[in-house]
């Protein structure tokens, strides 16, 4: 397949930047087409750890064009300190590798203001959001009061509108939300300086596919966040505010329904979730405090420390109707080593009722009961498998378990944090 869509199956960071970069390595064009720095893929070449927000995984490899889709909200100040930050480590010296969408949306100072107001303010009810003005720019997006970067190529009317929502973004800021308001000018300054800078990048991200597509070029679109953080299909309102299942490529960067696409899904061999909401097969105590240490659980892009359950099979087999999975991709099994047994959520109880596919609401997960099945742990160290024949007997069992009931194929099985830990069993691009 010449497109392939990488997505989250849980609540994001299941470990897809690694995937993502070792993909990028057959792909032509890397793009993002959801999502903003909220996202963080975090990423180690030659000993380097890079945390990439919105430049796409491509850029760590050389001669990759790297495409960010209408889908998504860009912080302009945020995108170009990135750009700076891997220009100095020699990566994305050819700015005609690096394209941006007329029509992707700006998070804007007052955006950011709003989202950290809103959730200091909601206290219990907050959402736990990453406070990086995600939520407040869709809204706009959809309230057709949005800046996006075409409106950069007319400063008159780009400074006039901006004034125009800070004036109005301000009175809220000060009398519904009694925060800090912010300041016109100082925004119009910084944007002056960026636009000369931005208006280089920009390109329609539909016909620049469409092109590279029909010319047989590999495409990967790279998700962020994870299914069950969906707008629509996630855990609402406990969610981000874009889709960011794999149909989103597709409008997310203005290409059409009809081109092919191997889907393939990470999952973490247990699950993790920052930020509020239910998560039926979540765990605390000692155990989970000795898997968050030992798997780096702490969100990369603001260091929170990461909820803790076992691998939930329902939501994963949810997760593979509503992206049509091709296959998985089971990453950081290296963790649950010396972990036994281990537990795999196989249904659901919901007020006395067993469920074992996704319940028809969200809501009914509030109160889900997580029904395990126990498998054998293992003890030895899988770091070195290079081969599903090299793995503890344990972990192939687990591995196998998974697959039945999820009912997709493991396409790759990850079994430690270097850049050759992965076992692949069958690459996307050749199906
Ligand atoms: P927002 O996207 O900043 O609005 O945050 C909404 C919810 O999505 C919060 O629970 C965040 O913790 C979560 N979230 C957003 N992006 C990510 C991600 O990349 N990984 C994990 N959780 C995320
Ligand atoms: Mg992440």
């Amino acid at each position: 397949m010449n497109t392939v869509a990488v997505v989250g199956t849980q609540w994001g960071d299941e470990g897809k930047g690694k995937i993502v970069d070792m993909l990028a390595a057959d792909a032509d064009v890397v793009v993002r087409f959801q999502g903003g720095n909220n996202a963080a893929h975090t990423l180690v070449v030659n000993n380097q750890k890079f945390v990439l927000r919105l430049v796409p995984a491509g850029a760590l490899h050389p001669n990759k064009a790297c495409v960010v889709g209408n889908g998504t909200v860009v912080n302009p100040i945020a995108l170009l300190v990135e750009i700076d930050n891997l220009k100095k480590s020699g990566f994305l010296k050819d700015p005609a590798l690096f394209r941006l969408s007329y029509d992707a949306h700006m998070v804007m100072p007052y955006h950011i203001a709003i989202d950290r107001a809103r959730e200091a303010r909601a206290g219990k009810r907050a959402i736990g959001t990453t406070g990086f003005g995600i939520g407040p720019t869709y809204e706009d997006k959809m309230a057709r009061t949005g800046l996006r970067f075409e409106d950069l190529l007319d400063q008159v009317s780009f400074v006039e509108k901006l004034r125009r929502n800070v004036a109005e973004k301000n009175l809220y800021l000060k009398a519904v939300l009694k925060a800090k308001t912010v300041k016109a000018d100082e925004i119009v300054d910084a944007m002056a300086k960026a636009r000369r800078r931005l208006l280089p990048y920009l390109c329609d991200s539909g016909a620049y596919l469409s092109e590279a597509i029909a010319a047989g070029k590999k495409v990967l679109f790279e998700g962020a966040h994870g299914t069950m953080l969906d707008i629509d299909h996630g855990t609402y309102p406990y969610v981000t505010s874009s889709n960011c299942i794999a149909s989103a490529s597709f409008d997310g960067v203005g290409i059409g329904p009809t081109n092919q696409l191997a889907v393939l899904g990470i999952s973490k061999g247990y699950t993790t979730r920052v930020g509020a909401g239910p998560f039926p097969s979540e765990f605390t105590g000692q155990l989970a405090d000795a898997l968050r240490e030992e798997g780096g659980e702490f969100g990369s892009a603001t260091g929170r420390p990461r909820r803790i359950g076992w691998f939930d099979a329902v939501l994963t087999r949810y997760a593979a109707r509503v992206n049509g999975l091709w296959g998985i991709a089971l990453t950081k099994l290296d963790v649950l080593t010396g972990l036994d047994p281990i537990k795999i959520c196989v249904g659901y109880t919901v007020k006395g009722k067993r469920y074992d596919q996704m319940p028809p609401s969200h809501r009914m997960l509030l109160t889900a009961k997580p029904i395990y099945q126990e498998m054998p742990g293992w003890h030895e160290s899988p770091a070195k498998a290079r081969t599903l024949a090299d793995i503890p007997d344990a972990m192939r069992n687990y591995v196998n378990r998974i697959a039945e009931l999820v009912g997709v194929q493991i396409a790759m099985v990850g079994v430690g944090a270097d850049r050759e830990a992965t076992i692949v069993t069958s690459n996307p691009f050749a199906a």
